[in-house]
């Protein structure tokens, strides 16, 4: 068996994670035991969530222990078995880790896949999987649109944020979306079919203020927010009577202490909501959603667009690509 390559978490990153919060170490691949199953990690999905698993307070999920490989969704195909219904040469997808091999076990959250089913089998991690299943359910089930309303998307060219974009024309809603940047904003009018775009670089609170309701002449209904803090707030200012936030992400403060939302007394004035969502609550739907989005995809109504970068040795300058905005489009680590 060769060694099994491991990207560890050696410590929490203070704000900004830093190349030396990481070591890629070479392990012994692991003996299985009873029940387990070897599995050649393909594809990992980078996802800004894993952030916050850096952090000895966790979130929805414990804290990555230090020490321990940097946790991960990955895809890939079962090496060696010692667990009935997991063959060899099966595909799997399930939450493991940045490394080359990991160990799943029956009845655990590593699951099979069918790569005839996608286009491509890296599609269970982004339309197919819980990039897709966040902007489905949690802007069709938490926002609620209904046709002729503005949709402000924020993240807007991001993984999430061009769905939204997409699902947002679907139902016959205006979308507007937030990027960085001027390319980015083309993206979003000219593939994702946003009807308008706004580049937030270089703009403070009350130019974002401003552009919004410039871009929005009617108000806003729903705010999908993955960034928060200015552009939130700016968001916040253009409410309409009755609008709804979904509250996906604030990827603006996940290295950076909380801001926090200033214009939360809009909500007061418009009796407006705003509602956290999280996919994993949908985890049992997923199947429904992806009917749906398949159908979509076959239709050419909705489009995803996958960033690859190749090598387990590249972890930490990919997984940076978040932040730094240098993605285009799903985060997705090759790892063989
Ligand atoms: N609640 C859930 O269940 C759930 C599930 C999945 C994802 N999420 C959230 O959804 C959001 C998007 O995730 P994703 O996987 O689709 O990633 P993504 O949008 O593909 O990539 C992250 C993007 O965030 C933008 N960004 C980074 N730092 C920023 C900052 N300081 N200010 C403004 N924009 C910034 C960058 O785009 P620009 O170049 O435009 O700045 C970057 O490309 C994240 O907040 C994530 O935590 C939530």
């Amino acid at each position: 068996m060769p060694d099994n390559r491991r990207f560890l978490l050696q410590r929490r990153p203070d704000g900004e994670p830093v190349r030396e919060d990481f070591e890629l170490v070479s392990e012994p691949t692991p003996d299985l035991a009873q029940g387990q199953f070897l599995i050649r990690n393909h594809y990992a999905s980078l996802d800004p969530a894993m952030r916050g698993w850096m952090d000895a307070g966790g979130n929805y999920m414990p804290p990555i222990p230090l020490g321990d490989p940097v946790r991960a969704t990955t895809i890939g195909v079962v090496e060696e078995s010692r667990a009935e219904g997991f063959e060899a040469g099966m595909w799997v997808m399930g939450l493991n880790a940045l490394e080359d091999y990991s160990v799943g076990v029956a009845g655990g959250f590593t699951q099979p896949i069918d790569p005839s089913m996608v286009p491509e089998v890296t599609n269970y991690l982004s339309l197919f999987g819980a990039v897709g299943m966040t902007a489905y359910f949690g802007f069709l089930e938490v926002c609620a649109p209904k046709e002729g309303e503005t949709v402000l998307v924020t993240g807007a060219a991001g993984a999430v944020g061009s769905v939204v974009g997409q699902l947002a024309r679907i139902k016959g809603c205006r979308a507007v979306g937030i990027a960085g940047g001027p390319e980015k904003c083309a993206r979003l009018t000219e593939k994702y079919g946003f009807d308008t775009a706004i580049d937030y670089k270089g703009k403070d609170e009350a130019a974002l203020t401003k552009a919004i309701a410039e871009a929005c002449p009617d108000g806003v209904d729903v705010i999908f927010e993955n960034v928060g803090g200015i552009i939130l707030d700016a968001g916040l200012m253009n409410l309409n009577l009755h609008a709804r936030v979904g509250l996906c992400g604030l990827i603006s403060e996940y290295n950076t202490e909380p801001r926090g939302i200033r214009n939360l007394w809009q909500l007061i004035v418009k009796r407006a909501q705003i509602r956290g969502l999280l996919v994993a609550d949908y985890v049992e739907r997923f199947g429904e959603g992806a009917a749906q989005m398949g159908e979509w995809a076959a239709a050419g109504k909705i489009t995803i667009d996958e960033h690859v970068d190749e090598g387990l040795e590249n972890a930490f300058d990919s997984f940076m690509r978040l932040f730094a905005g240098s993605n285009q489009g799903k985060m997705i680590l090759k790892i063989a």
